[in-house]
């Protein structure tokens, strides 16, 4: 993207690990900071995002590649439409989930992540991303105990256990991993600290 201006963040990590919590509480610092902050997440509220969300309760609604192209396809809809439009405004945009995610889990159900990374060279590279690090035990006592939920099909402890030696293996300069266990004041310090990093580094 030749006209970007704005900075990009994402969030990635396992379930459970309070990216939400943590990427409302960012947005509520950097506008306080006088930042355009657009908060955004994937799976969207699109059309693909929309399918996607059904195979939340069956995975057997479709093949491995048919899972891996709906999530390219909102994926190219969400940067069109709401991601690069921001950046090109000059907008902080942070995202709940980016490409990294269809690395690790459509990656461990199957799909080479290599591929994947490939498939999604149309997507803006972020300027940071923020994993959030937590023992899968821990993020799926969280997913049950304290969002009241049963875990669905993409929350299996052994499927997030691939998921989790995925995400550790990505070494991409621009990402921060921040341990997500602690109280949720001390992981938004660790991540503005990041954040206040990069804005400086770039201002
Ligand atoms: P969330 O809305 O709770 O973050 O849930 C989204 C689910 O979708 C989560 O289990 C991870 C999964 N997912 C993928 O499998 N691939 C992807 O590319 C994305 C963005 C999400």
């Amino acid at each position: 993207m030749k006209d970007r201006r704005g900075h990009l963040i994402v969030f990635e990590g396992i379930d459970g690990t309070g990216k939400s919590t943590q990427i409302s509480e960012l947005a509520k610092y950097l506008t306080g900071q006088g930042y355009e902050v657009v908060t955004t997440r994937e799976p969207t509220d699109g059309p693909y995002g929309q399918k996607i969300r059904q195979l939340y309760t069956d995975r057997t609604l479709c093949d491995a590649k048919e899972e891996l192209d709906l999530f390219i396809n909102d994926r190219r809809q969400h940067v069109n439409e709401v991601i690069a439009p921001a950046l090109r405004k000059g907008k902080i945009v942070l995202s709940d989930r980016y490409y990294f995610s269809t690395a690790a889990y459509q990656g461990a159900n199957g799909c080479d992540p290599d591929e994947i990374f490939k498939a999604n060279s149309f997507a803006p590279q972020p300027d940071l991303m923020l994993l959030l690090t937590m023992d899968v035990e821990q993020s799926v006592y969280r997913i049950k105990k304290l969002r009241g939920d049963e875990p669905d099909h993409f929350e299996g402890v052994e499927y997030l256990r691939k998921v989790s030696v995925l995400f550790d293996s990505f070494t991409h300069p621009f990402i921060k991993r921040i341990a997500a266990a602690s109280v949720p004041d001390k992981v938004s310090s660790a991540i503005i600290r990041e954040v206040e990093l990069l804005l400086r580094g770039t201002e």
